[in-house]
């Protein structure tokens, strides 16, 4: 068995995890963490059924670090620096849900993220935790930093591009999420009343923090400089053959992404070589799917599973493709992708719990 310590597990990807591991085969819940809530069991916090609803919940502070193998650190970002870095010095593998270990450079963290990283030495160590780009450095990992949301949608929707070589200029990125993408802290943007029959675009353009890390590993993928580096102020870029300009929308759903990425493809490159590139990266894939010709991605493509859907539309007489990709936001864009780092790293099949 492995035994499953989760921080912050009364968030929503903490429930969404607690789903996913009730059908794993090995996971064991070893202890659950809130702060808010601490004292009392998860069924006060959740509907949920038992035994779920029985799991006591315990302040960070109280929780017996060296009883779990593998911990989740469900916690916002700069929460999450501290205790990851316990966690693993108490001896267990960390998945890390947050934004902490995601970008290389701490430099870079503190510009986006606007607190210093106290880790700087396991940022370097941390692996970004993709499979579809990173599954043999997983497996080898202590400490994975599981991908944002929006990223996972964006950097699969574009990879086969970024690495022949074919993403130029400006690439827009047009991405709409549910409300659980928010966490479940309310707030004004996130209540009722502003949030249904509503959609409202927020961080446009070259803002919103997720920027930095699709970069970072469009870059990586294109053998080019991404484009937001360390030292550089958000919403500017350094030298790159491409930017991403990226613009979140909160859509009056509870969950899913929708990514519609608008690419120029180079002079001479032909959709036959752009599907085979599709093809190519994402055979034996379990957890992504290409669309037939004529087909977009959509929200139902993908919602309540660790799915990305992806769909290529060429605009005739343009140079333009347009890229559709979807993923449920707690899933492949947290929990499952998080189970699914862990399965890798524990040497378990990949799709363990998530199929
Ligand atoms: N929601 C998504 O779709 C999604 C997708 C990808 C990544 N993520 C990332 O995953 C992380 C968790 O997201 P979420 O949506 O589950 O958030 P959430 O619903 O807001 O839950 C956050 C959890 O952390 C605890 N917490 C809050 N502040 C804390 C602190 N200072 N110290 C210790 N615990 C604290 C909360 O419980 P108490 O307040 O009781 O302590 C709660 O259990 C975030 O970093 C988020 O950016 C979220």
């Amino acid at each position: 068995m492995l035994r499953i310590g989760i921080m912050g597990a009364t968030g929503y990807t903490g429930l969404e995890l607690l789903k996913i591991l009730g059908r794993h085969p090995v996971a064991q819940i070893a202890w659950l963490t809130s702060e808010s809530n601490a004292g009392q069991c998860f069924g006060q916090v959740f509907p949920v059924p038992p035994p779920v609803a029985d799991l006591p919940l315990f302040a960070l502070a109280e929780a017996d670090l060296s009883a779990a193998d593998v911990v989740f650190a469900c916690l916002p970002h700069a929460a999450a620096q501290a205790p990851v870095a316990a966690a693993l010095a108490a001896g267990a593998r960390v998945v890390d849900l947050s934004a902490d270990y995601r970008l290389h450079d701490a430099t870079n963290y503190q510009a986006w993220y606007g607190v210093p990283h106290t880790q700087p030495a396991l940022l370097a160590e941390a692996v970004y935790g993709l499979p579809e780009l990173h599954r043999t450095q997983i497996k080898g990992a202590r400490l994975i930093a599981n991908p944002g949301c929006y990223p996972t949608s964006v950097i699969l929707g574009l990879s086969p591009l970024a690495r022949g070589g074919w993403l130029k200029g400006t690439v827009i990125a047009d991405s709409k999420s549910g409300v659980s993408g928010a966490g479940r802290s309310p707030s004004l943007k996130t209540h009722f009343v502003e949030a249904n029959e509503n959609i409202s675009p927020y961080s446009i353009g070259r803002a919103h923090r997720h920027l930095a890390e699709m970069e970072q590993e469009l870059g990586a993928q294109s053998g080019a400089q991404s484009g937001a580096q360390s030292g550089d102020e958000p919403g500017q870029g350094a030298e790159s053959p491409f930017q991403v300009v990226f613009s979140p929308h909160l859509l009056p759903v509870n969950r899913g992404i929708l990514s519609t990425i608008y690419v120029n493809l180079p002079e001479g490159v032909t959709e036959a070589e752009v599907r085979e590139a599709y093809r190519t990266m994402y055979a034996g894939e379990p957890f992504v799917y290409l669309l037939r010709p004529g087909e977009v991605a959509t929200l139902n493509h993908t919602v309540n599973t660790n799915f990305c859907a992806i769909g290529l539309t060429f605009v005739p007489g343009t140079p333009t493709l347009i890229v559709t990709a979807s993923i449920d936001n707690l899933i492949k864009g947290a929990s499952g992708q998080a189970v699914q780092n862990m399965n890798l790293m524990c040497g378990l099949d990949e799709t363990c719990g998530l199929k």
